[in-house]
Order: C-alpha cells, then sequence, then structure tokens
C-alpha cells in the first residue's frame, strides 16, 4: 500500500526551471476506479441477464487481420459472431469510419448491445512514429515518453481505438533477446520510471476523457528473462529477483492505475505465466488488488497445452480462468471450450462472472456504456494523423534518444562545411527508421540521414543483410575524397521484434569487411549506429573515434541525427541496456551481486571474468557524453528519521564547464549491504536530465526513503538497518560523488507495498 512517503516524481520544465512536485501514489486500488452507482448496477444486471455464452463472447478477443490488409479479416462470419453477442473485443482493427460501423453492429443488432472493445499495438506511434521504446529510454526522460504515449494515443482514438497492447514493460538483460527494443532496458527503477510516464501518457488522468486510451502492462512475467535470450524460452528466476527486479515496473504500473495487463508465453518455473494462479491471482489480483483487466498473449491460452501443461482445450481454458485471465487473445478456446469445463465444474462460473464483471467494468470505465462511438472521429482523423504539431513532437523525441557513445578528439560535432562521405546502407533505409511495431506508420513519412545530410556524397558500401561486397570499393573511393567519413552500421528492422533473437549479435552481414576498409583509407570515421538491441561491437568499433547510438528514431530520425552531427543540438541520451564487447558476456547488467572473487584484471588470480576478454562492458548501462562537459561537487545528506521509515534528501551541485549549452543526466545509485547477502553493488535510485548553459551550475536534489532500499526476503519486503552506500555520477561506471546515510532501525513491509525499484524518486533542482 502506498506510504505516507511514497512520492512521484512530475517534473514540468518552465521558463528554463525545473520544477517537482511531490504527489502521493493513491493506493493500489486505484487500478480500478469506483464505478459509478448506475454502471454497477447496469453491469450487474447485465451479468444476471447474460446467457454462459454471452459471458464467454465478452472473453473473446478475435483478431480483425493484420497479416493481408488491416481489418480484412472482418467478415460476414465475423458480424454474424458479434450479431451473436459472442465477441467482446478486436485487437488488430483501425479506422474511424469502420470501427464505427462495427461498433453499430455490436450495439444495435447484438441482444445486450454491449459496445465492443477496439485494441492494437500502438508502441511507439500510431501514424506519427516516434523512436522505439528502447531508444525513448535512453533519453532518460519520462516526460519524452509520456510524450510519445499522448501523441499515439491522440492519433489512435481519433481512428477508433480504445485499447492499445503497451507498454512493453519487460526488464531485459539479454540483448540477444529480439525483443529488447520494445522496453525500457535492463534498469527496473528506469523501467518503472517510464512505465509510469509511458501509462499516463495514453491513460491521462481520466480515461473517460478525451483522447484518452487504455494502456496495457505486458508481458507478466519474466518475459524477458528467457533462458539465452531465446523468445518464448522458459525464465527460471528466484523470488527474490522476480520481485525486485522483474516484476518492479508491474507494480508501478498497477499503482499509476494502468487499465489492463497481459499475461506472457513463457513459463516462470515451470507454470506458464497465461495459467500461473500464483502470478496473477496470487500476486496481481490478490497481493496488489489488481482490478483491471487481464488479457492473455496472442493463442495463449490454447499454448498452454503445447507446453504440457494441460491435455485438452477445456483445462487449458479453466487453468487461464483460475489463473484470473479475463479474456482469451484470439485462441478461441474460452468461446468454444470454457463451457465444458464449466459443466464439469461448475464452481467456476463464479470466476466468469468476476472477469466478465472487470471485462465490462472496462467499458464502463472508457465511457463507452454513455457513448459507443465516442472514439473516432472521421473529421480528426483526416487532420490530426501525422500532423506538423506531431512530427515536431517526435523530432524532440528523435533528438533526446540519440546517444553518444564515443568522441575521441573532438572529431565531432562535424565542421560546417566539411566535406562528408555518407556510407552505408542503412542511411538510406526509411524503412528501419520506424523500426519494430509501426502501426499505421508508413517509411513515406520518414526523413531518412541521407536526405538529411544534404551535399554529403552517398555509397550504400553494403546492406546490413547481404553478403555482397561489390560496393565496398565505391565506399572506399568516396571516403578518400572526403574530409570525414559518416558510416552508418548495424541492423535493419527487422532483425529485432518479437520472434527474432539473434545468437551472435556482432554486426550482420559484410558490415566489418566495409569498416575493415574504410578504415584503410586513414580518414576520421563517425559510426552512426541503427539497432533496435545493444549490439556486441568491440571489434567493429576498434580504431574509430566517435560513435553516436541512433537506435530507430522513428519519422524524424534523419534531420534528429544530421543536427547532432553538425551540432546543431546537443546529444544526452544515455544507454538503458549495457553494450557487451562480445556476445559471450551476456546476460550482462551492472546492477551484479559481488562475488566472494570479483573479477580481476590479473588473469592469474581466479576471478569472475572471461580469459578471453576484458572486464566489463563495452559502453556500461548510464553512459552517454556530451559536447559540453560537466563537473561534479558538494555531495551532502539530509536525513529526516523521526519515524520507522526514514526520509533522506541527497544534494550535489553539477556544474557545466563546456563551451556549449547540454543536458547531463546525473544519476543516483545505492548499495544497500544486508547481513547474510549479496546484495547489488550498485542500485539506481534516480536520476534526472538536467539542461545546463555554459558555465552554469545547479544543485540537484533527490528526496528518497528508506522503502527504496528494501529487498525481498521472508514473503515480504525488508528494510536493513545500517549504512546505505551513495554513488553520484554520470553512468553506472563513472561514479563523482560517494556518501552515505544510515537507516536506523530494521523494518518490515508487506508483500503489497510499494517499495524497492518500483518507488519514485522526487527530484527538485535550483
Ligand atoms: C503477441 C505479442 O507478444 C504481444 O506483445 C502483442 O501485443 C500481441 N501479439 C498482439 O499483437
Amino acid at each position: 500500500m502506498a506510504t505516507p512517503f511514497a512520492l512521484d516524481r512530475r517534473e514540468v520544465l518552465m521558463a528554463g526551471t525545473l520544477l517537482a512536485a511531490a504527489v502521493r501514489f493513491p493506493a493500489l486500488a486505484q487500478s480500478a476506479p469506483a464505478l459509478s452507482r448506475a454502471h454497477a448496477d447496469r453491469i450487474a444486471r447485465l451479468i444476471a441477464d447474460m446467457s454462459v455464452a454471452e459471458k464467454l463472447g465478452q472473453m473473446t478477443q478475435v483478431a480483425g487481420g493484420r497479416q493481408v490488409a488491416l481489418n480484412s479479416r472482418l467478415d460476414a462470419a465475423a458480424l454474424d459472431r458479434v450479431r451473436a453477442g459472442q465477441i467482446g473485443s478486436f485487437l488488430h482493427v483501425a479506422g474511424a469510419e469502420p470501427l464505427r460501423d462495427l461498433q453499430r453492429v455490436a450495439v444495435a443488432e447484438s441482444r445486450l448491445g454491449i459496445p465492443l472493445l477496439f485494441a492494437m499495438d500502438v508502441v511507439h506511434g500510431y501514424r506519427t512514429i516516434f523512436p522505439v521504446p528502447l531508444a525513448l529510454a535512453a533519453s532518460f526522460d519520462p516526460a519524452v515518453a509520456e510524450d510519445a504515449a499522448r501523441v499515439a494515443a491522440v492519433e489512435a482514438a481519433v481512428s477508433g481505438l480504445h485499447w492499445t497492447f503497451a507498454p512493453m514493460i519487460d526488464i531485459a538483460r539479454d540483448a540477444r533477446w529480439g525483443r529488447v527494443v520494445e522496453g525500457a532496458g535492463e534498469d527496473p527503477h528506469l523501467g518503472a520510471r517510464i512505465a509510469v510516464a509511458q501509462i499516463t501518457g495514453f491513460q491521462t488522468a481520466d480515461l473517460a476523457g478525451r483522447d484518452a486510451v487504455l494502456a496495457c502492462a505486458k508481458h507478466l512475467g519474466a518475459y524477458g528473462a528467457g533462458m539465452g535470450g531465446r523468445d518464448y524460452d522458459t525464465a527460471d528466476v528466484s523470488e527474490r529477483t522476480l520481485r525486485e527486479v522483474y516484476l518492479s515496473p508491474f507494480l508501478a504500473a498497477a499503482e499509476a492505475g494502468v487499465g489492463t495487463m497481459m499475461t506472457a508465453f513463457n513459463d516462470l518455473a515451470g507454470v506458464p505465466t497465461t495459467g500461473n494462479a500464483d502470478l496473477v491471482r496470487g500476486i496481481l489480483r490478490d497481493e496488489w488488488n489488481y482490478q483491471g483487466l487481464v488479457v492473455s498473449d496472442w493463442n495463449a491460452v490454447s499454448e498452454l497445452i503445447d507446453h504440457g501443461a494441460a491435455s485438452t482445450p477445456a483445462e487449458a481454458a479453466a487453468l487461464a480462468l483460475r489463473a484470473s485471465v479475463d479474456m482469451d487473445m484470439t485462441s478461441d478456446t474460452y468461446a468454444e471450450h470454457l463451457g465444458t469445463a464449466l459443466a464439469q465444474d461448475p464452481t467456476l462460473l463464479p470466476l466468469v462472472d468476476q472477469a466478465v464483471g472487470r471485462i465490462l467494468a472496462t467499458k464502463a470505465r472508457l465511457g463507452l456504456f454513455d457513448d459507443p462511438y465516442r472514439f473516432g472521429d472521421a473529421a480528426r482523423e483526416r487532420t490530426v494523423l501525422g500532423s506538423a504539431g506531431h512530427r515536431a513532437r517526435a523530432r524532440r523525441a528523435a533528438e533526446r534518444a540519440l546517444v553518444l557513445l564515443r568522441n575521441e578528439g573532438g572529431v565531432l560535432p562535424l565542421r560546417a562545411g566539411a566535406k562528408v562521405a555518407l556510407v552505408g546502407a542503412l542511411a538510406d533505409d526509411a524503412r528501419s527508421t520506424l523500426g519494430s511495431w509501426k502501426a499505421r506508420g508508413v517509411q513515406e513519412d520518414s526523413g531518412t540521414l541521407r536526405e538529411a545530410m544534404g551535399d554529403a556524397t552517398f555509397v550504400p558500401g553494403v546492406a546490413p543483410r547481404s553478403d555482397d561486397v561489390s560496393g565496398i570499393p565505391a565506399a572506399v573511393a568516396a571516403a578518400q575524397g572526403a574530409d570525414v567519413v559518416v558510416l552508418v552500421v548495424g541492423e535493419d528492422f527487422d532483425h529485432s521484434g518479437e520472434a527474432r533473437s539473434r545468437a551472435d549479435i556482432t554486426l550482420p552481414g559484410s558490415q566489418m569487411a566495409l569498416i575493415a576498409a574504410l578504415r584503410v583509407t586513414g580518414k576520421p570515421i563517425v559510426a552512426v549506429l541503427m539497432n533496435g538491441r545493444p549490439l556486441a561491437l568491440e571489434a567493429a568499433l576498434e580504431g574509430i573515434p566517435a560513435v553516436l547510438e541512433s537506435w530507430f528514431g522513428g519519422n524524424e530520425a534523419g534531420p534528429a541525427i544530421a543536427d547532432a552531427l553538425f551540432g546543431r543540438s546537443n546529444p544526452a541520451g544515455r544507454l538503458p541496456m549495457g553494450m557487451p564487447r562480445t556476445g559471450g558476456q551476456l546476460p550482462l547488467f551492472y546492477a551484479h551481486p559481488p562475488t566472494g572473487r570479483p573479477a580481476n584484471p590479473d588473469l592469474t588470480v581466479d576471478s569472475a571474468r572471461y580469459h578471453d576478454t576484458e572486464i566489463g562492458p563495452l559502453f556500461p548501462f548510464g553512459h552517454g557524453l556530451s559536447y559540453a562537459r560537466f563537473t561534479y561537487a558538494d555531495l551532502a545528506v539530509d536525513t529526516q528519521a523521526d519515524r520507522q521509515q526514514a526520509r533522506y534528501t541527497v544534494t550535489c551541485a553539477v556544474t557545466n564547464d563546456g563551451a556549449v549549452a547540454g543536458d547531463e543526466v546525473v544519476q543516483l545509485y545505492v548499495r544497500a549491504p544486508v547481513a547474510g547477502l549479496a546484495r547489488p553493488g550498485r542500485e539506481l535510485r534516480g536520476f534526472v536530465r538536467l539542461p545546463l548553459a555554459p558555465g552554469q551550475t545547479r544543485r540537484v536534489s533527490f528526496t528518497l526513503t528508506s522503502d527504496q532500499f528494501a529487498h525481498w526476503a521472508d514473503q515480504g519486503w525488508q528494510v536493513a538497518a545500517g549504512r546505505v552506500e551513495l554513488m553520484v555520477g554520470a553512468s553506472s561506471a563513472d561514479i563523482r560523488l560517494t556518501g552515505a546515510l544510515a537507516v536506523p532501525q530494521a523494518y518490515a513491509l508487506p508483500a503489497s507495498a510499494l517499495a524497492g525499484a518500483a518507488l519514485a524518486t522526487q527530484v527538485t533542482v535550483a
């Protein structure tokens, strides 16, 4: 439950001043605000009046078509099912007019007239495409993630959609997993902050308000921990890691009132999450009091049979229902087989009524019982989608997502008038700027780097999917005639995403051969990376003085990258996942517990490291450079410990010693040792992206509570008494100031408490 000191970070950038308001978290039960009396009565009457088949219909979500064409499966048979009350929701549908027509069939032609829910994966934009989610997290600016979600929601809502399957809030520590592109990276605190921002952007404060859409926190749980980075694979993590790391963003999402959650494809220690009563009913419903709608992932109810957890479809349906999965995405197992399970075991019927109640309550919260056509506006759809205002916001996000990884000898920014050879097919790949999940985005809307670089000589060299090296000589010739080479390398959009895990995350195709040939020219090379995951690039980047990580930057990727290269903007993003030297280091994350034999550079000492690579990542979590230079000073800690839960304010001064304005991402890490346990060597507990003019000094204060040092033990949260180390710096590996604070007394918090990484830290800037 919310605690007296629970804080939220709401930063507002006003007239150059970063203000922060302390907002108390409401109790977890806010995930389902009380329904009006009229709605509650109507839902009760409906449930009393519904046949079992109609109830199972509400619990059924059907695909409207995506592969062939959007809405292509909204055929006569589908409409007949709607009339018969056999469908509660459609996914992969869109468009104000078609969805109005479809809603009319449900409302006017079915016996009970219950409106349908329309859903789509609107992940980082609907028509206006923003940077991929991993890139939005790299902004280290939750306001950017919130704004991307807001624009996406406005466009989705006018196109008739009620519900997006976003945000994906799975923590990912293995870059081989293709879906790291969809999340916020490796850290549960950053992940929780970005998740809450996205949920706020999609849902706003009032789901019944204009242009609010229902968000869906997915995929519960530990989907990102799939073995070996393989998609859909088994996850087997300890209860402590599950609670402290993988579930933290979900706890924060529940607290923030996310309207829906989705179970995952994987099993967790042998129990598929879609049939996992301990996880969904036990933790989510009973412990966290989550009242929102839970939907399965695509076909995951029937896949309980493939997992071997159920032997018949009726068993699979009963298992998912018992776990408290309300809606069956696409497998029709509830529709076709839950009736059999109910006949065998009538005690399941109250669970069906609860599920239907949650689905109908969700429809009521969206205002659909008051006006089933309130979403979708064909006139606004024509003007709002891809509007200039939305593009401007996508541009800002693309700019803020860029991470300057290396800049030796001041190669960047490029001199105005420098002769540039732009090399690499990705520089001209508009489709790849859209990344994975593009909703209704079109590549024709995207500006490529080639277009944005004006008179640079462009040579494709090699394409990331091809072994054809015949373009290399032309690239070398262009380099020889230039002052500097801007080399765009990485992956294309389809190398990452769902079912896109890779065993080898070095540069695909012949890109290494291209780099080798360009190196020989002796020209300075600026590498611009495009990718949906951290790649293992130690060898590829050897001898390359400047490296800019651009991810898949959305419609405005090209102009945003060009601005950063020429110094018209100053990059300040940070890595939300460390970049390994080699794939053999995976899984890799900074918040590692110390071992008894810490990694030692001396190979004659037995230690926790590989013998054939350097220690640690190539670029660590939180790393990112600037054209400015920042110094840190004056760490001070103020403690208020007049009650069991202590409150601390950690303050320091940060100065821009550079010649240009820039943002520094100030990061607060803690190490909270606990007798008897090996706790992580550092854990992020606060961050702020701080704009500073040249010569300017600002004081940053992080206010946090001892609840944020809690660890999971004995079925609950424990806060240990003693000294907590503080580390403030520019990345997880670049600590500039250290200090300590004391937790005066040990105490326990219940399992339902918002604690650890899920809690927000209040940040104020003077
Ligand atoms: C499967 C994916 O795992 C999930 O994230 C997505 O929302 C659904 N398909 C619907 O497209």
